[in-house]
């Protein structure tokens, strides 16, 4: 069975079980701020699992997008390594919330495992929760029950905490689970030991291939567990293992999924990836092959996180895609050989194998492609810089062990890897000193963890079950009542409050615009409001303290002056968006957004610099909707496929639920939740202040409107009346400045020429200064001219005269300059080097420099350390 069919065959089965089949969500989570991607099918469905929200059916299934790559639940390091862990992999899952319990989600895994797709009953093995008595939570006998109906005692086996409760984080829903694994071993292997002895041994042929969790409890911030209201299921089936049961295989990487990925790399790099039926490998060949499955694994992730909308960055999530692409880059570089991007060539495959399935990849393949190629010839320079670096800490290394802090500078500097720097000096007969290394490693651990730290308290509930609803697009102002709160400190904000209300005018942050800011007023108190965000459905009212009542009524007022603003760039960036696509082409998409008060930032994918004309176009093409007076139109609440109908915009990697709300103005519509202007006069005026490049095939446009355009032209006509001032008024300013530049370059060829002819004067008095010592012809003196001249001087006279050893100084800006000349003959024959005399006497004038062994240059602050460098070369020479 194909891997399409197996996708599609899971989904039919649950979809007849009464499930409503939801595409899968974004692999990057843009409102929790607890996880930066899906790392679960159940990451999606937090908010249902909280109680934050009413899912639109209690019955779901679908196929998620994951990533394990980051906080609680890691396999990055173990891939390439293993045949069945990945970095980006799909979880078929089936949800109840609050409706069917153990009995269902057990007969149907059962049902589908074993009559739908016709799995070996002989080769399953199924667990149960043990239980644990210190957390009160029993022995699972219901779902031992369950299974028995199906399979023998002696297949099930009953698992500890680790393996049978599940988490998600350190806090939130969790519960015991049981997990179905599969024997893929052959019948011999079989016979001679029984799987039952390797489940969940790390066995690469005895895998654990779905879970059942039956979440029944939550985590509370002091680590006890409390009941949820109510029960509920999330299963997580792994794709690739159960393609890889099905199509007879014993690795992921020899199913359908990866093996056209594999072909593509073998293509590229001519060397050959065996599959794993093949034994007794060479050394090479194992190496050879963990690097494709590194490469062919890591793609993925990379590709579907940017298509997704997570572009490579130095921070956060986007560091995180980064440095899984620089692993598979280096794994390449060392064992595949290739000294090229070429990871960027199986963009193209990887669209047309998931591109059906998963559209976003095949519409975005052009930016995947691009984005990738760049980061690898960006990160294949570091490397080459990096292999300079590493040479000169070798030669500068006395004995064979090379220091570990010196490896971790280049690890963390550079990010050269270290495992590459332990190869290097390896092949090179050096050894790395890796404790010192580990411990470097993890002090800068320590460091950055003891500044991330953050201890979120448990909720005080004030008001239960109430869900709160937004009223901020048509007030800024509302009696409201808290319904919640709870602190979280930190090491980077310290301590703050979240305040959830009955019902909010408070815009969350989201959408690129920033949350709204303003205060809570009860009959003695106000409370500052610093912030508003948005976490698994809940509005969060950020503060600096509580109300000393939290009872009681409250005035929740929103600063309108900053709100105002925000709105006013939120439209600009919607007329921007409509301009770009039609100057520029449509293939320009948003790729990030920032909106507040002050300006907007919006990133696209366009894939060179926009002109000053195009610019200029964009601009106008706002201007005319600002002054073409366009009424905000506000659909609140339509369905999704009528406002895409419509033409509304819609991006990818966002998360859009079934009915949307839509904004237009004029031909510009897209789906957005942000506040926007009644109406496009209300800009005032659109105004572009930059533009640049933030990534390949991205580039990112700054802008202003409203006020800040009236202080940018105010300031644009200060500047000009101080440069009119400053060059007394003239009647024409343009032709003023012109005159000064052409004044200003014939006054410089002036001086070239007149250095000149000084440089030769001074040079042919000083050719009749050289002394004669022991052969050789020395000369050093301070002379008054600038660093530049005084280093052609130096050059000039020393190679005027055989055997020389010229020595000048000069002082340039307060600040002494030295300039060492020493003939090749001399360099050769005395060992001279004037690198090392530069550096030795620089101290002299509290400087530094240096240069070749026949010439070099320093540069000091202590002017009067000259008299002591001269004297000391005159000893030196003698
Ligand atoms: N959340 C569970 C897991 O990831 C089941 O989906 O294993």
């Amino acid at each position: 069975m194909k891997s399409q069919d197996i996708r599609k065959q899971f989904l039919d089965f649950f979809q007849s079980k009464g499930h409503l089949i939801v595409p899968s969500a974004p692999i990057v989570l843009k409102d929790d701020p607890t996880l930066m991607f899906n790392n679960s099918g159940m990451a999606q469905f937090k908010e249902y699992f909280l109680g934050n929200a009413v899912p639109k059916s209690t019955r779901i299934a679908d196929t998620q997008k994951c990533l394990r790559v980051s906080g609680k639940h890691n396999d990055l390091e173990d891939v390439g390594f293993d045949t069945y862990h990945h970095t980006m992999f799909e979880m078929l899952g089936n949800w109840s919330f609050g409706d069917y319990f153990k009995k269902e989600a057990i007969n149907w895994s059962w049902e589908f495992l074993t009559e739908v797709l016709k799995l070996d009953k002989d080769r399953i093995y199924v667990s149960v929760f043990e239980g644990n008595p210190s957390e009160n939570v029993p022995f699972d006998q219901e779902a031992f029950d369950l299974w028995k109906q199906f399979v023998n005692e002696d297949r099930i086996i009953k698992g500890n905490k680790k393996d049978n409760f599940w988490e998600m984080g350190d806090q939130g829903p969790c519960g015991p689970c049981s997990e179905i694994h599969i024997d893929l071993r052959s019948d011999e292997e079989r016979a001679a030991v029984s799987g039952f002895s390797l489940v969940n041994a790390d066995h690469p042929q005895v895998v654990e291939i779905w879970n059942n969790v039956f979440m029944e409890f939550n985590r509370k911030a002091d680590g006890s567990l409390e009941k949820l209201p109510a029960q509920h299921v999330d299963t997580g089936m792994g794709f690739e293992r159960l393609c890889m049961a099905l199509q007879g295989k014993t690795s992921n990487y020899d199913t359908d999924v990866f093996t056209p990925l594999i072909e593509k790399v073998e293509e590229i790099t001519g060397l050959k990836y065996t599959s794993d039926d093949v034994h007794d490998i060479s050394e090479t060949q194992n190496k050879t092959n963990i690097a494709i499955r590194v490469v062919v694994d890591h793609v993925r992730a990379v590709a579907f996180a940017i298509a997704d909308g997570q572009l490579p960055s130095n921070t956060g999530a986007g560091y995180v895609i980064r440095r899984i692409l620089r692993r598979a880059i280096r794994y390449g570089f060392t064992f595949l050989d290739t000294k090229e991007p070429f990871i960027y060539k199986l963009v193209e495959v990887l669209a047309n194998q998931m591109g059906e399935f998963f559209p976003e990849i095949k519409a975005q393949q052009n930016l995947v492609t691009n984005v990738i190629r760049e980061e690898e010839a960006s990160f294949l320079r570091t490397l080459d810089q990096g292999l300079q670096l590493l040479d000169n800490v070798i030669s500068s290394t006395e004995g064979k062990l090379v220091d570990g802090t010196r490896a971790f500078e280049l690890y963390d500097t550079f990010g050269f890897p270290i495992d590459l720097t332990a190869l290097i000096l390896r092949e090179r007969g050096y050894e790395l000193d890796e404790a010192g290394f580990e411990k470097a490693m993890l002090e800068q651990k320590t460091r950055s963890r003891a500044a991330s730290e953050v201890s979120t308290d448990d909720w005080k509930i004030l008001v239960q079950g109430n869900t709160e609803t937004f009223v901020g697009y048509d007030q800024t102002e509302n009696e409201v009542k808290i319904t919640r709160v709870r602190k979280v400190d930190s090491k980077k904000d310290g301590v703050l409050y979240q305040i959830v209300l009955d019902n909010t005018p408070f815009y969350p942050e989201g959408g690129g615009q920033v949350g709204d800011k303003g205060t809570l007023i009860s009959a003695n108190e106000t409370i500052e409001i610093l912030d508003t965000k948005k976490e698994n459905n809940l509005i969060l009212h950020i503060a600096k303290s509580l109300p000393e009542n939290l009872e009681g009524t409250f005035t929740a007022r929103v600063n309108s002056n900053l709100r105002t603003a925000s709105s006013k760039n939120h439209t600009a960036t919607h007329l921007m968006h409509l301009a770009l696509r039609t100057i520029l082409g449509t293939h320009v998409e948003q790729k990030g957004s920032l909106v507040n008060p002050n300006n907007l930032r919006f990133d696209f994918s366009h894939f060179s610099k926009v002109s000053d004309e195009q610019i200029k176009e964009v601009e106008d093409f706002v201007n005319e909707r600002i002054q073409q007076q366009l009424p905000l139109v506000e659909r609140r609440n339509i369905p999704i496929q009528q406002a895409l109908d419509e033409g509304a915009m819609a991006l990818f990697g966002e998360k859009y639920g079934d009915n949307v709300r839509a904004i237009k103005f004029g031909e510009s519509m897209e789906l957005c939740g942000g506040i926007h202007v009644e109406n496009t006069a209300n800009i005032w005026y659109f105004k572009i202040i930059s533009e640049g490049a933030v990534a390949a095939g991205i580039r990112r446009i700054e802008a202003i409107t409203g006020d800040a355009v009236k202080d940018y032209f105010a300031k644009q006509e200060n500047t000009l009346a101080d440069i009119k001032e400053t060059l007394k008024n003239p009647q024409d300013t343009m032709k003023a400045v012109v005159s000064l530049q052409d004044e200003n370059a014939k006054l410089k060829k002036q001086v070239e020429v007149l250095l000149r002819d000084k440089i030769d004067g001074l040079k042919s008095d000083l050719v009749s200064e050289f002394q004669e010592i022991d052969g050789i012809h020395f000369l050093s003196k301070q002379v008054n001219l600038s660093m530049s001249a005084t280093k052609d001087l130096a050059m000039a006279i020393g190679t005027s005269m055989p055997n020389s050893f010229v020595f000048l100084a000069s002082i340039e800006d307060n600040l002494p300059n030295i300039h060492c000349y020493i003939s090749k003959e001399l360099v050769a024959e005395k060992g001279l080097n004037a690198g090392a005399i530069i550096r030795e006497l620089g101290k002299l004038i509290d400087g530094n420099g240096g240069g070749q062994p026949f010439f070099a240059s320093g540069k000091g602050k202590n002017v009067d350390g000259i008299t002591a460098v001269l004297n000391q070369v005159l000893h030196y020479i003698k």
